[in-house]
């Protein structure tokens, strides 16, 4: 088969590497990809919301199924462009329509789909311009600290934890009566704060039977003990301690049945991923958010965990068999520790050379924001680079990753040296 995965990221080389070993797979194709995609397949550069480019790209290169790695697309309808069109349509997409990428796509519609399908989350209410004063009203009986969110995509800026009632009602008017976020702050859910530890789920689904992948938990905050300004995610682990098999039944019976029964039930078809964003509070499971796509950095640790051939999955997705699947998954612990740009998550450096991959000893380097120049790798994004290693027990994996992280070079180069250690 040609295969054709859209995105860029550390997440798009992981599926680059993952399904390049397939032998199901003849030529694959990444666009736009990165230096490191080379490695793997052949870079295209169009755009992931070009559909039409994506279009001719399909056709020429004889392109028999596309995986899909960021939302954008999917909430701008690459799958249902592909249903429309009378060339594409029997080229299966994974990744699902727009009207399943709400669930990502709409904070309101995943909460009103959790609460009408019985599936623990936080309670909440939704606001809009016209009901501002209910909001403000709202705000003042809800405990603190309160969480508000932008309906739409707001590339992970659109949630903000107020820890005082001034500061909730500022923000909510500044969301709802000044665009804050633009169109994405037109609704607002405002919602109950959980504690407790996040955990990353991930569910592979034909829109009938699914799969869970392996669980992962990711690093968000730049600084080490996880402290200063969110990014993009600095490292990820898998598997997770507390996810034992008990925890995790308790996630499949609450969470994932009712998740993929309830789209079903609501006649939303879905071909592709559900991640699923938990919080686990004294052991019970709270869906904070899904995603419709896999997460990045969690992505890299995640793949390389599955010993089967992860092609045969998605081509399960693809055709509606996926119950006839098998996936095999490594008792191993994948780490990941993500390479940033100096200055990352605000203004950063760019087109710094990298230097030093070669001495990298026992994980793979997965590229995300580089480019070529001439024949220098050098960084473009402030996620430059994913390093990811298995291994038997989790303190040589989060040690292994450390070290082989410290063996690249590229001015401004920064990295957490903590990822995992809090769970050892
Ligand atoms: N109800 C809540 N209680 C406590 N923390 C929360 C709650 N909702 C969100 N958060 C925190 O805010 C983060 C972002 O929230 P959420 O995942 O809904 O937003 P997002 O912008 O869709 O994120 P992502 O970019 O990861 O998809 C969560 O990972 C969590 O740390
Ligand atoms: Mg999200």
């Amino acid at each position: 088969m040609n295969i054709l995965i859209l995105g860029s990221g550390g997440r798009e080389s992981a599926f680059a590497w993952k399904v390049a070993q397939s032998p199901k797979c003849e030529k694959l194709f990444i666009a736009p990809g990165n230096a490191g995609t080379k490695q793997y397949g052949t870079n295209v550069n169009i755009k992931v919301t070009d559909f039409e480019g994506i279009k001719a790209l399909v056709l020429s290169e004889g392109i028999n199924l596309v995986l899909v790695g960021p939302e954008e697309p999917l909430v701008k309808g690459v799958h249902d462009f592909f249903l429309a069109d009378e060339q594409l349509k029997n080229i299966p997409v994974v990744g699902p329509q727009q009207e399943g990428a709400q669930l990502e796509g709409s904070k309101d519609f995943s909460k009103q789909f959790m609460e009408k399908h019985n599936i623990p989350t936080a309670a909440y209410k939704t606001f809009t311009k016209d009901t501002l004063q209910d909001g403000l009203t709202y705000l003042a009986t809800a405990g603190l600290p309160v969480v508000l969110k932008a309906d739409g995509l707001a590339a992970g800026k659109g949630v903000l934890i107020c820890l005082t009632l001034e500061e909730a009602q500022t923000e909510l008017t500044a969301m709802l009566a000044d665009a804050k976020f633009g169109e994405a702050s037109s609704r607002v859910v405002v919602e109950q704060f959980l504690t407790g530890i996040e955990l990353s789920v991930f569910v592979m689904t034909d829109g009938n039977s699914y799969k869970i992948l392996p669980e992962a938990k990711d690093y968000k905050r730049i600084g080490e003990g996880d402290t200063g300004l969110n990014t993009g995610g600095m490292g990820s682990i898998s598997p997770v301690p507390f996810a034992d098999v008990a925890y995790m039944k308790k996630v499949e019976e609450r969470v994932i049945i009712p998740t993929v029964e309830g789209l079903k039930k609501d006649g939303i078809p879905y071909k592709g991923f559900i991640f699923i964003g938990l919080m686990n509070s004294n052991g019970e499971p709270w869906v904070i958010e899904y995603n419709c796509r896999m997460g990045d950095p969690e992505t890299e640790s995640v793949m390389r965990r599955i010993d089967s051939d992860f092609v045969d999955l998605l081509l399960g997705v693809a055709e509606g068999n996926l119950n006839e699947k098998e996936i095999i998954i490594s008792p191993k612990t994948a780490a990941t520790v993500v390479m940033v740009a100096g200055g990352y998550p605000g203004e950063y450096l760019k087109n710094k050379v990298i230097t030093g991959t070669e001495n990298v000893r026992d994980s793979i380097v997965f590229h995300a924001g580089t480019s070529m120049d001439g024949d220098d790798i050098i960084t473009t994004g402030g996620r430059v680079l994913a390093i990811t290693t298995v291994q038997d027990d989790m303190f040589s994996a989060l040690q292994q990753a450390t070290a082989d992280a410290s063996r690249i070079y590229y001015d401004g180069m920064y990295f957490r040296k903590d990822i995992g250690f809090d769970l050892l």
